[in-house]
């Protein structure tokens, strides 16, 4: 699928990724980073936190011919209305909290591990950091991508209920990705991240490459003993 074609298919599609102004380069984004999976002859499972109409829902099935798609929103009515317009594809809506871990552990005993996982749910970084600590390790597949969309929220502060930011913890995993250079043991280093002593977190040798654009953040889970 050339460029102008996915995008053509993703801004067809009536979503707050389209319709919002702030968020009109997001097509170019994914398609960017989506473009090698695209072309996979495996099924691609897809995981999106937060349904509203279901319509990004029915946009990743479009997309992507092989797939099978999860969508998660704490809102009874958004997951019933969704779960119709989804009938009979392959795309499951399901009613959970993203910040609820019993909620995500059955989720994944459910449908076991995903290639992406979106978050486009709450936006308050208290959530969207339990949720990307939880799914990142336990939910998604080794060579998977975390997607978190709209960071905006992170310099707002009626979204930011806790210490840090969804922006600023991000920000914190370059570190995890260069964590060889600075590593305890590791000789010359001049600028220490941290003081840690221990062995490597599951991010610092789980996280190869995390990427910024304005408000959305891919994440790629891979080796980086
Ligand atoms: C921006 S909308 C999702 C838009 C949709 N992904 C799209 O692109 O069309 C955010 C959704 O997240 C849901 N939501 C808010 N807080 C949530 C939470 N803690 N867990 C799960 N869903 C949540 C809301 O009910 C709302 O439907």
């Amino acid at each position: 699928m050339t460029k102008n074609e996915f995008c053509a298919i993703f801004n067809s599609f009536d979503t707050t990724k389209v319709t919002c102004s702030e968020c009109s380069h997001y097509s170019l984004c994914y398609y960017k980073h989506f473009s090698e999976l695209l072309n996979s002859q495996k099924v691609i499972k897809i995981l999106e936190f937060g349904v509203d109409k279901g319509q990004s829902l029915l946009m990743w099935n479009r997309l992507f011919a092989n797939s099978e798609v999860v969508g998660v929103d704490n809102k009874e009515d958004r997951v019933a209305n969704a779960g119709l317009i989804c009938a009979d594809m392959d795309i499951t809506v399901v009613c959970g909290d993203q910040s609820n871990i019993s909620f995500l552990s059955d989720l994944i005993d459910n449908f076991g591990k995903f290639d992406i996982i979106i978050d486009d749910a709450s936006h308050i970084s208290t959530q969207q950091i339990t949720c990307f600590e939880y799914m990142f390790e336990h939910g998604l597949l080794d060579s998977g991508l975390y997607v978190i969309e709209d960071l905006g929220t992170s310099y707002w502060s009626d979204w930011c209920d806790g210490e840090t930011t969804m922006i600023k913890y991000l920000q914190k995993l370059v570190d995890s990705v260069n964590h060889r250079f600075w590593k305890h043991g590791r000789i010359n280093v001049k600028q220490l991240p941290g003081t840690r002593v221990d062995g490597a977190s599951y991010l610092e040798e789980n996280v190869t490459s995390i990427c910024f654009h304005r408000g959305i953040c891919f994440v790629q889970k891979g080796n980086n003993f």
